[in-house]
């Protein structure tokens, strides 16, 4: 059967990135072979995840590559409807371990020149990686999740959406949960990061209904400094990636151990009933 789909999103510095790589490692270690997708046109997961820097300066942004572009889309005015990408997604990522890092890049937006060729790319190889692969796959978003449309956002099995303790992060929240939904996200969920004390969690608590926080991870002064004071994001303990994995381990054995399937379907379900995981 086929693993589970999250896309992570949030306000721009909430922790979308330290929070997806935590997962992607987490899932990784327990055994899932896992593609991290960065969709984010400022890319960082590769940092995040450890790559070796001069790997991830070769990794070029896929939708850059105007010669695949061409090939797979065709080179008229009329696309290819369904190519297959399978062979791309496998080529043209960096492999560690369990890993896969692909980098999306960015959606164009419309403007002077037509990039429509390459938006359909782009979602294309989002449907092949969200409907038609195996792996898990986690989706690194930037803010905005353009990146999901209408025919790719019905594979994303939960949208795993960031949030820090304060009032912007959570309308930014609402409204891209709103977005979400309406695409047809199967579920939207909440953690909350860089949560400090008591007061902190409380307000964030009260915010959320039961069941749609997953849960809280802690501000820590390892992650923070491991991102401010290293060139290759090391902290004493391991990457930020490592770090966060361990901040993030109960929130990685909810995600896998449990199918989120949203209150009106009556809440949680174990994710063997539903996809075939392996209990953890
Ligand atoms: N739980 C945390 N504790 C301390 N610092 C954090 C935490 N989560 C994220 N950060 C820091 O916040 C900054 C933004 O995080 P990042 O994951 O890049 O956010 P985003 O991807 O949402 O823009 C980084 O410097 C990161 O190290
Ligand atoms: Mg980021």
């Amino acid at each position: 059967m086929s693993g589970m789909k999250i896309a992570v999103s949030g306000k721009g510095g909430v922790g979308k990135t330290t929070v997806a790589a935590g997962i992607i490692l987490g899932l990784a270690e327990s055994g899932r072979p896992v593609f991290a997708v960065d969709a984010d046109p400022d890319a960082n997961l590769g940092f995040a995840l450890g790559f070796p820097e001069d790997e991830l300066a070769r990794l070029r942004p896929m939708v850059e590559m105007d010669d695949l572009v061409r090939e797979k889309m065709g080179d008229g005015a009329l696309f290819r409807i369904n190519p297959r990408v399978d062979d791309i997604l496998d080529a043209f990522s960096l492999e560690s371990g369990n890993i896969r890092l692909l980098r999306m890049g960015g959606v164009k937006q419309a403007g002077t020149a037509c990039y429509c060729r390459e938006n359909a790319f782009l979602e294309r190889l989002m449907g092949a990686l969200l409907i038609e692969r195996d792996e898990v796959v986690v989706l690194d978003m930037s803010a905005g999740i353009e990146h999901l449309t209408r025919g790719t956002a019905r594979g994303v099995d939960v949208m795993l959406v960031v949030v820090e303790p304060s009032q912007a992060s959570l309308r930014t929240a609402r409204v891209t949960e709103t977005l979400a939904r309406d695409l047809g996200v199967a579920d939207v969920r909440f953690i909350a990061n860089k949560v400090r004390n008591h007061e902190e969690r409380a307000v964030l608590e009260a915010h959320f209904g039961a069941g749609e926080l997953l849960g809280f991870v802690p501000f820590s002064d390892e992650l923070w400094d491991a991102a401010m004071f290293t060139s290759d994001g090391r902290g004493t303990s391991g990457t930020i990636g490592t770090i966060a994995r361990s901040l993030l381990a109960n929130i990685c054995t909810r995600l896998v151990g449990k199918e989120v399937v949203g209150p009106h379907e009556g809440g949680i379900r174990e994710a063997r009933e539903v996809r075939g995981l392996p209990a953890v």
